[in-house]
């Protein structure tokens, strides 16, 4: 066997610290199919904080760092010294962090949305371009076996050419300004200053991704109702948005997380002209296909599927799987991306600078249509 295959890519993880959400599921994904190992962390501002966390995921503890630029600097120095950076902090650090890495000449995963701003997206799309290493956002949904196969059949004709595209992507866990109550997870997302939107950004843009993923179309006009339904939150926290796609197709992209009694509803409908196709994020393994003449097909993850959707199957059909191995697919992508083989699935810069189009056009339209136009 040779070098190639038996390298593990080294991960440095920023953010992931004690009694935060992605993090830990980064770090579970990365290594699930042992191409890369976690060696390195910034895992909290707090540098106690990060030693607890690099105990918990039992790594050298010379290696919990203070701060992401303390692990920088010192891994650089080392013989076996990480290969690249995940950034799973809140959104406004997701910036500073990618620059020195990208700087310090390591590749970069960072989680979504791509930065705070539109303008902080615009500078580091610029500085990515420029890199040789490689820049990467984790836009989970575009991991799972089905969104892949849904991505191929549309692209070989199946559906017909779109006419419509509706997608949902509900929650309705801050329903009550829980911010207040010291919910670490609503706390940032709440602060303009240190999530820069609110819905539209922290789920909104994950919507669009899946739209555009799996569509191959690009959404060309924005027409977007932001509103914040819970007193005092300084976040929008609910949106509506209708959209035209750069073919003429129609759609309608609703974001919330005040939808009491939903969880984690990413619905995804495709209307062609000779048939649609729908996903359910919360029911991932099945993907519908309905056509004109009133049949529907049911394809299950795992059979008869295109070699994409394949791949990013780990077990016999009839065994789920789910969000930890589509998180993990994304980072078996990445893996053989940082070794030269790039299948093109996941969101380089240039698909982040998108996403902070969109946030920043629904921001600023005030419920006109507007294009939605990448900055130069
Ligand atoms: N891809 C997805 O589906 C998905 C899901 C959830 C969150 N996210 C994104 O991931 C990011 C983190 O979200 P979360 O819910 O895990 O937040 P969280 O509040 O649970 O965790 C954030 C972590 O960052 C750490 N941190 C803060 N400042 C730091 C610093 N200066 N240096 C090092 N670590 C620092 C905190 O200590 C904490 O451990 C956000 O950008 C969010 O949009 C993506």
């Amino acid at each position: 066997m040779g070098d190639k295959l038996l390298r593990r890519w080294r991960m440095g993880l920023i953010g992931g610290g004690p009694g935060s959400f992605i993090g830990p599921v980064h770090r579970l994904a990365a290594e699930m199919d042992r191409e890369i190992e976690l060696v390195a962390g910034a895992f909290s501002s707090d540098p106690g904080r990060s030693r607890e966390a690099g105990a918990g995921y039992r790594i050298d503890p010379d290696r919990a760092y203070a701060s992401w630029s303390e692990m920088i600097g010192r891994e650089r120095a080392r013989a076996d010294g990480m290969d690249f950076v995940v950034i799973a902090t809140p959104n406004h650090l997701h910036l500073p962090a990618a620059l020195e890495a990208l700087d310090a000449g390591l590749a970069v995963m960072s989680d979504k949305p791509m930065t705070a701003t539109l303008a902080e997206a615009v500078a580091l799309a610029a500085r990515a371009a420029q890199g040789a290493r490689p820049y990467r956002l984790t836009y989970t949904y575009g991991g799972y076996p089905l969104v892949r196969e849904a991505r191929r059949l549309v692209a070989e004709g199946r559906l017909g050419s779109i006419r419509k595209i509706v997608v949902e992507y509900s929650q309705g866990w801050l329903a009550r300004p829980v911010e207040a109550e010291g919910a670490k997870q609503a706390g940032w997302r709440t602060d303009p200053a240190q999530a820069g939107a609110g819905c539209i950004g922290d789920i909104g843009v994950h919507a669009f991704h899946l739209a555009e993923f799996v569509s191959g179309r690009r959404v060309a006009r924005i027409c977007a109702d932001l509103n914040t339904l819970v007193a005092g939150r300084r976040v929008d926290d609910d949106c509506n948005a209708l959209l035209r796609f750069d073919n003429g197709a129609t759609g309608a992209l609703v974001a919330s997380q005040i939808a009491v009694g939903e969880r984690n509803r990413l619905h995804l409908r495709l209307y062609g002209e000779r048939a649609s196709l729908e996903w359910r994020q919360e029911s991932p393994n099945t993907l519908s296909i309905r056509d004109l003449d009133g049949t529907e097909t049911i394809l299950h993850a795992g059979t008869a599927m295109g070699p994409d959707a394949m791949a990013a199957t780990r077990l016999p059909a009839g065994h789920p799987e789910g969000y930890l191995e589509a998180f993990a697919n994304l980072y078996r992508d990445f893996a053989r991306l940082l070794g030269g083989e790039d299948n093109g699935l996941l969101a380089d810069a240039h698909e982040g600078l998108r996403g902070m189009a969109f946030i920043h056009a629904a921001q600023t339209a005030g419920g006109a249509w507007t294009d939605l136009e990448l900055p130069a």
